[in-house]
């Protein structure tokens, strides 16, 4: 009785590892948590208290089904002041989260049996999202010794009649690669040359450690929608935020779809909108920031001290992604990357995600989202897997 459509999306890869770890956590073991995708900050309490505000002054009903005016005028300053381009609120459209903002996208661009491209490692949702418009992902593989640069020599081997869009996205997960200006422009000038549309995935936006965000929207506005939301960027996972910005007609496409199968998102998040975008220097964002930045150094510097591990420092995001293909295969540690994550959860109590979840077989995500103490308990636990194999040994 489940539809053709459901059915073939295919269950999370992270959902058995989760299951486990729910389970031994029930039993009493402690469990360190590197696979999270949030972070382990508070909503800032400036931002909080104008959710309080906006509670008491009448932010409590329905708005327009594509966002209250105010809060998309500050998506509009927000584009102006960091992408240099001028849009109008009529492109904006708010939803409940990036995830949704991508869904929302894809169901108004695509097209049966359309094909859309990644980079791959790509972010899990992805492919589901697009399969789930009904149409055909398409993972353009990078490699981890190109430092998982997307290159126009690589989309252009994946290229056919049917190919229509992209997705990209900056600063990336699981990979927290930030592209320079050249290598984003490139991307763009393929897209321009084949006529695709483009998703530019940005929700991670204000966490670069290094270099800076070049956006893809900036070069052609016509062409990307930009997509962003608070989740990352302000610890605002729960609130259920997100954006997309487009030239007028998707944007207005998306938003007639929007008014029919969700309305708006929560008032209250939204009343947030504009404070969050216009607050990103205070002090309670910018500590959490640093403490990102100064955690990657932290896991940079003890990968880089094991053996057989190999790795590209992210720029930006809170993951990196850890080749560990030098143990992995007949007679060593594990046969693949989801052996290897069960038994780091089984023996040493540390949760990563294998690396199938983003379409990087031999690598596993680890996410610096946890205290400084959890993550060097962690890492040791690690070092020792792969010095010994097993915690008995
Ligand atoms: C790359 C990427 N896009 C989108 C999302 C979903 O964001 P949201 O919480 O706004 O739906 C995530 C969450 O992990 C992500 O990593």
């Amino acid at each position: 009785m489940i539809s053709q459509r459901v059915r073939t999306i295919t269950p999370s890869a992270t959902l058995s590892l989760n299951a486990r770890l729910q389970e031994l956590r029930a039993k009493g073991s402690e469990i360190i948590n590197l696979s999270v995708g949030e972070p382990d900050f508070e909503t800032p309490k400036f931002i909080r208290e104008v959710a309080h505000e906006a509670m008491d002054s009448g932010w409590t009903r329905y708005t327009a089904t594509s966002g209250h005016p105010e809060a998309r005028e500050a998506v509009c300053e927000h584009v102006q002041r960091t992408r240099n381009v001028t849009v109008d609120p009529d492109q904006v459209v708010l939803s409940s989260g990036v995830k949704h903002s991508l869904s929302q996208a894809l169901l108004s661009l695509v097209n049966p049996g359309d094909e859309v491209l990644m980079g791959a490692p790509y972010w899990v949702s992805y492919p589901e999202l697009v399969r789930l418009a009904d149409g055909i992902p398409v993972a353009v593989e990078t490699r981890i010794e190109d430092g998982f640069r997307l290159t126009r020599e690589s989309l252009e081997k994946k290229l056919t009649p049917r190919t229509m869009g992209i997705i990209l996205n900056e600063p990336g997960n699981p990979t927290g690669r930030v592209s320079s200006a050249s290598e984003v422009l490139e991307l763009v000038e393929f897209a321009r040359d084949n006529d695709l549309w483009i998703l530019s995935d940005e929700i991670y936006e204000a966490l670069i450690h290094e270099g800076q965000l070049n956006s893809p929207f900036s070069i052609d506005p016509e062409r990307v929608s930009y997509i962003s939301g608070l989740s990352k960027s302000f610890a605002m996972t729960g609130w259920r935020l997100g954006w997309s910005v487009s030239e007028p007609k998707r944007a207005s496409a998306i938003g007639r779809l929007q008014s029919h199968n969700a309305a708006n998102p929560c008032s209250i998040s939204q009343a947030c909108v504009s404070t969050a975008l216009s607050k990103m220097d205070h002090p309670e964002l910018q500590s959490m920031y640093s403490a990102f930045k100064a955690r990657r150094e932290i896991v940079v510097d003890r990968l880089d001290k094991m053996p057989g591990v190999n790795f590209v420092s992210p720029k930006g995001a809170f993951y990196i992604v850890v080749d560990l293909r030098a143990h992995l295969g007949e007679g060593k540690i594990a046969a693949d990357s989801n052996e290897f994550c069960l038994g780091l959860l089984e023996e040493f109590g540390v949760a990563a995600v294998p690396g199938d979840a983003f379409g990087t077989p031999g690598c596993i995500r680890l996410s610096y989202a946890r205290p400084v103490e959890e993550i060097e308990d962690a890492l040791d636990r690690l070092s020792k897997f792969l010095e010994t194999g097993s915690k008995d040994s």
